[in-house]
Formats: C-alpha cells, structure tokens, sequence
C-alpha cells in the first residue's frame, strides 16, 4: 500500500513556538508522530512532510500521483494563494482533503478564501492536531470506498 502523503506548507515548522494561542503548543514533529499512530491503527503509512516553497510543495503534489494513496496538505498561507497548488492538485488524481489547526473562517477576511478547495475531497478545520487524525481517518475512508468501487 502506498503511503498517504500528510504535506505542510510555509511556517508550519514553527509549530509549537508560532502563535501558540492560536495553534497551540505542540511541534510538528509532535504532529508528526500522532499521524504515524493514527495511520497505523487504520493499517495505513503516512509520509509526512513539509516546507516553506510553494515550488517544492507543488513537485510534492506531482509526485503524489505516482507514489501516494492519497493526500491530506495544510497549505498554511498558500491555502489562500497559490493557483499553482490547485492546479498540480486538481493533476494529482487522488484522494486529497484540505486541512487547517485553526477554524479559518473564524479569523481575519483573508483566511476565508482556498484556493486550493475546489480542487480537494473536502476540507477539514478548527481542531488543531485532531485536524491532522480526522483528515487522515477521512482518506481512509475514501480510500477503501475507491477498492470497493
Ligand atoms: C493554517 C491557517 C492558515 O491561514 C495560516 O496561514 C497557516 C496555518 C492552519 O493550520 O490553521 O499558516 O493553515
């Protein structure tokens, strides 16, 4: 089985020390770990991922297609710019859902708008770390439905 891809864009290396009343204070690599955990005990592989490139997140994407069974990507800022990543997700061919720690929609106008949700199974938000497992469990699900199919 191939792995699922869990990406993370700019900034989110900061976890933990970066605006901890809004993301809280766990590391990525904290996160990291939680993904492996969860992925295990649904019998999947996560390779997790991240960088602060547009271009290196976009060949991520690319690559996906190839080599991933599906992708979770919290895009950080790129979320609300980056034409490049709809595109390459929309090329991607897998199950792919948009995830975020905080509840963009309660914070400043700029956050409301993805870009790259059209292009994504869905969009999962607002519950910090937990964003991670729940896009993780909701992949699963596509994933065993596209077997069935
Ligand atoms: C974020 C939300 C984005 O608006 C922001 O730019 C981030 C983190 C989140 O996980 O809540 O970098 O994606």
């Amino acid at each position: 089985m191939k792995p699922v891809y869990v990406l993370n864009g700019p900034n989110l290396n900061m976890l933990g020390l970066r605006e901890p009343a809004i993301y809280g204070s766990a590391s990525l690599k904290d996160v990291e770990l939680r993904c492996h955990a969860h992925a295990a005990s649904l019998g999947l592989t996560v390779d997790f991922r991240q960088s602060n490139s547009e271009g290196e997140l976009v060949s991520w994407v690319q690559e996906a297609r190839g080599k991933a069974s599906a992708i979770a990507i919290n895009a950080g800022a790129y979320t609300h710019t980056s034409v490049a990543l709809h595109d390459a997700l929309m090329a991607a061919e897998r199950p792919a859902v948009e995830l975020h720690l905080s509840n963009v929609h309660k914070r400043e106008a700029f956050r409301h708008t993805s870009l790259i949700a059209p292009a994504v199974n869905g969009v999962i938000c607002g519950f910090g770390v937990d964003s991670y497992v729940l896009a993780i469990t909701a992949l699963h699900s596509l994933i065993t439905a596209s077997k069935k199919g």
